[in-house]
Parts: structure tokens; C-alpha cells; sequence
């Protein structure tokens, strides 16, 4: 969508995969913290997103939407102001319909949609300082005209608001395996791939729910040539640092979500990570592959099932590569420098976790455990910058 942002993924923190519906003022303001805290804005981590919950059921007696009155006692203008004070952005979720996916949880009241109040509302997020809206279809009916339509209609209330505002969205296209997938870059900031993401390597989903990072890799893939500056596939908020998986996994859940130009939205909780958390989060390696200009999702060079090899060019030419193993035991994976379109004779790989550097005459190659993925940043050569990682279709060449 060009309504100039998100001309990179966006980053930042989400606070559905840890906290659900128990979310309050105090929470976000310490999360909002925590991201200052931990170094992570430094590295580009910007929206704090307050996802479902946030909500008075009720509207007011104008039909404005409200903050839940004990959760968001100060209202959500001042929760705003704190963290927009804090050099950071605010991010909040609505839904297009009657009601939030809180209708789901028992925990929770369903709250109101923005159904027929889609200006009102559009109005009312821009008066709070909204940077980041997420919405969110979350309900089986709805073909996809009607989605495109509806979708279109805040689209097009949040331009007229006349505040910048990220616009990212959940269609229930999802739940449509048979027909092809809708490239939405027309009406959203980004979109969501799959079903929900949870805190598992594989949950043996193809596109059900809920989806491990497997699975969810296994979807977005194809739709690389969706991404582009302005317009990014979602593969869901980050499950690093929540445990259920290896540290092997951990790092190769974030090298897969950077090389394939996903927003970086990390769902844990920042107040307290471990070392190996902090570590993946904080790959300035690996944010800089995801957030290049070019804005370029990786594209699939091979895979047999096991070994997958993916690559991104980079803007100034170089390009990284990531050596997957989907196996169960340490294998080697392997490519070359000219199957990720780079010409010349010799070449430098920097490994994108240790920052060490090798050279090579064209193999690139690695021993990688078992759901690991080695990753490199590829350059020299001499020859001319790749042109086969141009935003083309995925169908029409090795790219
Ligand atoms: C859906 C979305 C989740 C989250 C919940 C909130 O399931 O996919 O990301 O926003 O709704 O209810």
C-alpha cells in the first residue's frame, strides 16, 4: 500500500502471544519500557501493539470507541502519549466486523467492531496517536470480494484521517486452501499468511490452526514476489523467547522471519529475557538483511524436503542466503554463488550469527543441525549486481 510507511517490515512488540487478554496500561507502559531497556529500539523495534482486549464493549453515547475503563483507566490518548514519549510508536487492534475475536474467548466480552463506524473510528484512532492499526477479520464468513471491500473502506477512512498509519491485516482468506492466495499490497501494509502462529517448531499443519514456524514457513515461501516496500507478507508475531523450542530453533525462527522480509514483531515478554532471547532479538546482522531497502522477500533457490536453500538480494547487491535443514539430524546444505545469481571467482560469505568471515570460489555450503539454518551475507565476485532477485513473479524463472 503506498501510503508511505512500511517502506521496511515493520518491527516492534505485540502483546497477544504472551498476555492474551490479560493486558492493562501498567503492562504496556512497562513493555513500552522494556523495548528502551533492552536496546531493542536501537535496532529499529518501534510499534508497541496492544492487541484484542483493549475495549470497553460498549461504545460511548457519541458511538466512540473507549478503552476499557479498569484495564485502560487513563484512556488510550495518554497510553499513546507514553509512548510516543518514549521514541516509540503506538500500535492498537480492531476488527472490520460486529465484533473482535474476543467474541471467541470466554475470558473476554466480544467487544465492537468498526462495522458502519469504519470513518468514525478511522477518526477517533488518529486522535489517540495511532501508528500501527491491526485488523482483523476473525470470522468464517465473508468471500473475498466482500473482504476487499471492507478491508478498503478503513484503508481508505485512515488516509482521510490524515495521520500515517501502518495498516496491517488478518483476512479470513486463510481458511480458503483451494483458490489462489490474494496478493493484498493493494489494500494493506502487510497481511497475514496463515493461520495463528503458536510456540512450536511443526504442529504438522499445512494451514490450519494453530501453525508452527515449519508450517508457516511452508506458506509464505511461495509468496515471495507479494513483498515490497509498502507491502509485506506476515508470517504472524514472533514466538522467539517463548519457549517450546530448541535455542537451534529459537535462531532459526528469526533468520527465516528476516530473510523473508516479515514484519519483526516480537510477542515475548521483554521484561525478562534470557541471554539466548536477547541474542536472537538483537541480531543487528540479521535486522539489516530484513530491513533493506529493496524490501525483497527471499526467494526459493532449492529444496528436496530436508535441505532448503533461500536468497535475498540486498541493495547493494550483495546477497544473503539461508542453508536450512528441515531434517531431523546435523546435514550438510548446499548452494552456489551462481544459483543466488551472483557472477565472478571468488566471493566473501560473512556469517550472519558470528559475524566471521570465509571466501570461497562459488560453494556455499555448511553442516547445519537439525532445524537450524546457517546464514550468510555473500559479496564480491565482480560481476555485475543480480538481476534475477527483481520483484518478479514467482512462477517465472529460478526467481
Ligand atoms: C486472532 C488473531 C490473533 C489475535 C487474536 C485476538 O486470532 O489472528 O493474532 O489478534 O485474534 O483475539
Amino acid at each position: 500500500l503506498e501510503n508511505g510507511v512500511a517502506r521496511t517490515p515493520p518491527m516492534g512488540w505485540n502483546s497477544w502471544n504472551t498476555f492474551g487478554c490479560n493486558i492493562n496500561e501498567a503492562l504496556i507502559r512497562q513493555m513500552t519500557d522494556a523495548v528502551v531497556n533492552s536496546g531493542m529500539r536501537e535496532l529499529g523495534y518501534e510499534y508497541v501493539v496492544v492487541d484484542d482486549c483493549w475495549m470497553n464493549p460498549n461504545r460511548d453515547s457519541a458511538g466512540n470507541l473507549q478503552g476499557d475503563p479498569s484495564r485502560f483507566p487513563s484512556g488510550m490518548k495518554a497510553l499513546g502519549d507514553y509512548i510516543h514519549a518514549r521514541g516509540l510508536k503506538f500500535g492498537i487492534y480492531q476488527a472490520p466486523l460486529a465484533e473482535t475475536c474476543a467474541q471467541y474467548f470466554n475470558s473476554y466480552p466480544g467487544a465492537t467492531g468498526s462495522l458502519n463506524h469504519e470513518a468514525q473510528d478511522a477518526r477517533q484512532f488518529a486522535a489517540w496517536g495511532v501508528d500501527f492499526l491491526k485488523y482483523d477479520w476473525c470470522h468464517p464468513s465473508g468471500t473475498i470480494d466482500d473482504q476487499v471491500r471492507t478491508f478498503a473502506k478503513i484503508r481508505d477512512a485512515l488516509r482521510d484521517a490524515g495521520r500515517p498509519i501502518v495498516y496491517s491485516i488478518n483476512s479470513n482468506s486463510i481458511h480458503d486452501k483451494t483458490g489462489p492466495r490474494r496478493n493484498w499490497s493493494d489494500v494493506a501494509n502487510m497481511w497475514r499468511t496463515t493461520e495463528d502462529i503458536t510456540n512450536k517448531w511443526d504442529t504438522g499443519q499445512t494451514n490450519g490452526y494453530p501453525m508452527g514456524i515449519q508450517n508457516i514457513v511452508n506458506v509464505t515461501v511461495p509468496l515471495a514476489s507479494y513483498a515490497g516496500p509498502g507491502g509485506f507478507n506476515d508470517p504472524d508475531m514472533m514466538e522467539v523467547g517463548r519457549g517450546g523450542m530448541t535455542d537451534t530453533e529459537m535462531r532459526s525462527h528469526f533468520t527465516l522471519w528476516a530473510i523473508m522480509a516479515s514484519p519483526l514483531i516480537a510477542g515475548n515478554d521483554l521484561r525478562n529475557m534470557d541471554a539466548a532471547t536477547t541474542t536472537v532479538l538483537k541480531n543487528a546482522s540479521l535486522i539489516a538483511i530484513n530491513q533493506d531497502s529493496l524490501g525483497l522477500q527471499a526467494r526459493q533457490i532449492s529444496n528436496d524436503g530436508t535441505r532448503r536453500v533461500l536468497a535475498k538480494r540486498l541493495a547493494n547487491g550483495n546477497v544473503a542466503v539461508a542453508l536450512f535443514n528441515q531434517g531431523g539430524s546435523t546435514t550438510t546444505v548446499s548452494t552456489t554463488a551462481s544459483a543466488i545469481g551472483l557472477t565472478g571467482s571468488s566471493f566473501t560469505l560473512r556469517d550472519a550469527w558470528t559475524n566471521g568471515t570465509t571466501t570461497t570460489s562459488g560453494a556455499i555450503s555448511a553442516g547445519v543441525p537439525a532445524h537450524g539454518t546457517a546464514v550468510y551475507v555473500v559479496s564480491g565476485g565482480g560481476g555485475p549486481a543480480p538481476t534475477s532477485f527483481s520483484l518478479v513473479s514467482q512462477n517465472s524463472g529460478r526467481c
